[in-house]
């Protein structure tokens, strides 16, 4: 086993994901980037390996399938030698937002099986390698899982799970293993996401104002916080939360 330091980032080749897996790159880390989006994993490859040679690989696969996720980790720990020494669940979907009685079921378990059971997933498959090597986990939950905007149940709740789901890895992997959640408010990813789909920023005055940074967030504003929260010197913290959202959960709101 060498010893370059190698996370696996779900959801890694757009938006957040895309965003820590170039910070990870760029602290010399080795880097998997799980994602079901074939086209985007194609072009971050394109972006990115030639400046990494040998320290990123693309593993397409739906975190909500088990075999997909148990094949995807098996790729993985080829790749690096069985070395894997931080996790990062992030891959994540909204859903439709729709009022309560035109929510289908379907839907609700889609997005419970995308946002919660993924990252379940991928940490009962990952767990023995990062025991041996005294990893970390970092999920990716939202501020959704403190406070609501109307008709967003499947995921908020799923991200009610993550957060709950965080705590229960933390005490049961413990202490071989620490676990965390980050919860980003809004987080611009327009430009991190594939070619066809990509956006250029327009953010007006109010948006701006409503966040006591004075701006809204970036992917780096969250693998800032995710790659201290997997390196050693967060080895105190477990089982925590973390709010990245520019302090917008903690402005009183009077109409
Ligand atoms: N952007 C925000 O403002 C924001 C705020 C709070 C939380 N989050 C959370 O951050 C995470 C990333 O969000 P984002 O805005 O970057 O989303 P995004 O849509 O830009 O990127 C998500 C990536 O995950 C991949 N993905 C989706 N479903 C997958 C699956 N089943 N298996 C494997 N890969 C899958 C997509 O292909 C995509 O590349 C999500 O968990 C999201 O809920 C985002």
């Amino acid at each position: 086993m060498d010893g370059v330091f190698t996370v696996l980032v779900t959801g890694g080749a757009q938006g957040i994901g895309k965003g820590l897996t170039a910070h990870f790159l760029g602290r010399g880390w080795r880097v998997a980037a799980l994602d079901c989006d074939a086209d985007a994993g194609a072009e971050l490859l394109a972006e990115f390996a030639g400046a990494a040679p040998g320290r990123l690989r693309f593993l397409p696969a739906d975190v909500a399938d088990e075999e997909q996720v148990r094949r995807a980790v098996a790729e993985l720990l080829a790749w690096s030698g069985g070395r894997l020494d931080g996790l990062v669940n992030n891959a994540g979907i909204c859903g439709a937002w729709k009022p309560l009685e035109q929510t289908a079921l379907a839907d609700w378990n889609r997005v419970l099986a995308v946002n919660l059971s993924g990252g379940f997933l991928l940490a009962k498959h990952t767990a023995a390698a990062l025991r041996n090597s005294h990893g970390a986990i970092v999920n990716i939950a939202s501020t959704r899982a403190l406070m609501s905007e109307p008709d967003s149940f499947a995921y908020s709740a799923s991200k009610g799970g993550v957060v709950a789901l965080t705590h229960a890895l933390a005490v049961s992997l413990g202490p071989a293993v620490r676990v965390n959640c980050i919860s980003p408010g809004w987080i611009e990813c327009g430009p991190w996401r594939k070619a066809a789909a990509r956006t250029v920023p327009q953010h007006s005055e109010a948006d701006r104002a409503q966040h006591p940074c004075g701006r809204v967030g970036t992917p780096e504003d969250v693998a800032e916080l995710a790659a201290w929260l997997l390196s050693p010197a967060a080895g105190f913290v477990t089982g925590q939360n973390h709010v990245v959202d520019g302090g917008m959960t903690k402005k009183m709101i009077y109409l």
